[in-house]
């Protein structure tokens, strides 16, 4: 299996996604710092991950912290919680997965400073299990909506690199796989960070499950094609009405997916469900520097000086969705009514 990130007795260990797939090199992160900076240069990535990873990171400077007074650790964790929650804008679980460990301390602060420290490691720890499972409840949920034999489409990677485990997207893809499914992705190599040709398609082969990367501007061909029976993609953030934020080039995807009648399909948990965004439009986009796309592989691919655009994700609207595959069952439209019972609910239900 592959360990996306883990918590160590010496830190927080990931694999640096930014070196794969032709290198396999872990990173050992010694402080909240360090994990800070993993997550904001990519090391470690995809929403579910990176809550988790702040959830960790959160443990590990609670840890180290030579705080001596319940007061003194909670100014500390109010500053690395800020630290943290300035590494990357848009997916939701960052800031979920703060407000989780700000919860924890909040319901143990009557303790003694070292329980509180181990509590918040704890519940970091809780959380990383927790993913684990979900993504194999929502892979139980989402695999009865793939083809028995043919083509699925996704975008970026959704995978167990994503999450702390097993993946949303790819998590689907995966329990249709083991459910007997035939199945042949088509993973989109995702311009400019290349999730998709770098990750996707290194986790896929290590479960030998038949892939073939596309460039992104391929996707329409294929579907054309009749080489795709579905699309399932993850997503960074899901507003209230059921607008979904995910990586740049998945509403292209949306898009092509309705003129070609196919499904298109968003697998996420319930942490990426964010019920105070109304819509889309509220969801904060990050713009990333202009040398992802300048430059591939060290050289330079555009004339000096000229304009670059590069946001990281965009917003597909959810009239392009045909249902949303969460841990505690799928929604459909009206996502307002289904994704408010999903929210409020523990357990599975039906939406
Ligand atoms: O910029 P990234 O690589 O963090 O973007 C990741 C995505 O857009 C994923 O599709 C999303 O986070 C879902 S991951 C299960």
């Amino acid at each position: 299996m592959i360990q996306t990130l883990e918590w160590t007795d010496q830190g927080v260990r990931f694999i640096d996604q930014t070196k794969l797939p032709t290198e396999e090199i872990y990173l050992m992160c010694k402080t909240h710092q360090e994990v800070a900076d993993a997550i904001r240069n990519m090391v470690v990535r995809g929403a579910p991950a990176i809550g988790v990873a702040a959830a960790m990171g959160i443990a590990l400077g609670m840890k180290t912290s030579k705080a001596e007074t319940v007061g003194e650790l909670k100014r500390e964790l109010d500053q690395i919680s800020d630290n943290i929650g300035k590494t990357r804008p848009t997916a939701v679980n960052l800031f979920w997965a703060i407000r989780r460990m700000q919860e924890k301390f909040e319901r143990v602060r009557v303790r003694p400073v070292a329980q509180i420290k181990n509590e918040l490691i704890e519940e970091a720890k809780r959380m990383h299990a927790e993913d684990i499972a979900a993504n194999q409840a929502m892979g139980r949920h989402g695999a009865t909506l793939m083809p028995s034999d043919g083509g699925v489409l996704t975008h970026c990677n959704a995978g167990a690199l994503a999450t702390a485990g097993y993946g949303t997207a790819l998590g689907v893809i995966r329990a249709a796989v083991e459910a007997g499914k035939k199945i042949h992705v088509y993973a989109d190599e995702t311009r400019p960070f290349l999730q998709g040709s770098r990750l996707t398609a290194w986790e896929l082969m290590k479960d030998g499950i038949p892939t073939t990367v596309i460039s992104d501007n391929m996707a329409g061909a294929m579907m054309k094609q009749g080489k795709i029976g579905a699309i399932v993609v993850g997503a960074d953030r899901i507003a209230a009405n059921g607008d979904v934020a995910n990586k740049i080039g998945t509403y292209t995807v949306a898009v092509l997916a309705k003129e070609n009648g196919i499904p298109f399909y968003v697998a996420a948990p319930i942490s990426t469900v964010d019920m105070a965004c109304a819509d889309g439009s509220k969801i904060p986009i990050e713009q990333r520097n202009a040398r992802e796309i300048t430059h591939i592989a060290g050289k330079q691919m555009v004339p000096d000086g000229v304009s670059i655009e590069n946001p990281a994700f965009d917003v597909t609207p959810a009239k392009y969705v045909a249902a949303i595959i969460t841990e505690r069952g799928i929604a459909r439209a009206p996502f307002e009514e289904s994704l408010r019972k999903l929210a409020g609910s523990e357990t599975a239900v039906e939406a």
